[in-house]
């Protein structure tokens, strides 16, 4: 496995990776990995022959300071995961290499980026598109792989990559959940015995939203309700987003299933935030 930590090194192992006749599959991540994003690796290399992983934790797309610090890392560790999963080369930057001296450029999507979590979090998907274009031009992968459990991130990818026309197609992986169903994620460390224990109530919730999909006339206000509700009956929670929306278009929904409803909730245990969602089929 290749490390590369600076553009040139990445740019010319790419190079020889190309020379190879290798087709490029890249998984941009910010570290601290678990088997959810060992997924998209393992799916990047079904799709080509060399794949690349980036772990750059960007400070673009924080809100605060204090968040960013308290980001989990632990390079050693996220660098024997990816050599145990046969990765072909780790790009890590440094701050100043992807964002230099002067640098002024944003990529933003103008529309997804500013609703649902974009509103509860301003900035922060012009940050993930903005980094994700500059991670796009020094790998220039054939294909990226992005999770589903950051839907609203997959659709601005997905914007992005259409209309900037960068060639490369963008696949979704499922989530992947611990034994108990609480999403995998970089900052469930962070939460303390108890809250870990609470937060099975974020799939809980999700779960009982899609039985009661399955009965006929149910409404978009009763899958609200049903995930209201269940949050409401765990004390630790505190729900901060509950968006049903159209699952390619972001629109709100109302009434009658009939189209693709993708839910999106964040619920709050003391000072983190944790996300999940589930698309429901009508
Ligand atoms: P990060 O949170 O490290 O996630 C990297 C990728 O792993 C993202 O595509 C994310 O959706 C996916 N992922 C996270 N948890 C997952 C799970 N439980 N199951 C499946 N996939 C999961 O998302 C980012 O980093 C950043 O915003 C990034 C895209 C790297 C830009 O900075």
């Amino acid at each position: 496995m290749q490390i590369c930590r600076t553009i040139a090194e990445t740019r010319s192992a790419i190079t020889a990776l190309r020379a190879q006749g290798k087709a490029i599959g890249f998984v941009p991540t910010m570290g601290f990995l678990h088997d959810g994003h060992l997924s998209l690796v393992a799916r990047a290399q079904a799709e080509a022959g060399a794949c690349v992983v980036s772990i750059f934790v960007n400070p673009t797309q924080f809100g605060e300071a204090a968040d960013l610090d308290a980001y989990p890392r632990d390079e050693a560790r996220d660098l024997a995961l990816l050599e145990g999963a046969g990765v072909d080369l780790v790009f890590l930057p440094e701050v100043t290499a992807m964002y230099p001296e002067g640098d002024e450029t944003i990529v933003e999507t103008t529309r997804l980026a500013n609703m649902l979590h974009g509103k509860v979090r301003p900035g922060h998907f012009r940050g993930v598109s903005s980094v994700v274009a500059r991670l796009f031009n020094i790998v220039q992968p054939d294909v990226a792989v992005f999770g589903e459990k950051d839907y609203q991130q997959f659709q601005v990818i997905k914007q992005m990559v259409r209309d900037l026309h960068f060639p490369i197609r963008i696949l979704g992986g499922p989530t992947v959940r611990e034994a108990d169903g609480l999403a995998m994620s970089s900052r469930n460390v962070r939460l303390s015995p108890a809250d870990r224990l609470a937060a099975t109530v974020l799939s809980q919730s999700l779960d009982a939203a899609q039985a009661l999909a399955a009965q006929p006339g149910t409404t978009v206000e009763d899958i609200r309700d049903i995930i209201e509700d269940t949050i409401r009956a765990e004390p630790r929670a505190a729900l901060r987003g509950l968006d049903t929306v159209h699952a390619t278009s972001l629109d709100y929904l109302h009434g009658p299933l009939r189209e693709p409803l993708a839910i999106m909730i964040s619920v709050q245990f003391g000072e983190i935030l944790l996300i999940d969602q589930r698309v429901i089929q009508p």
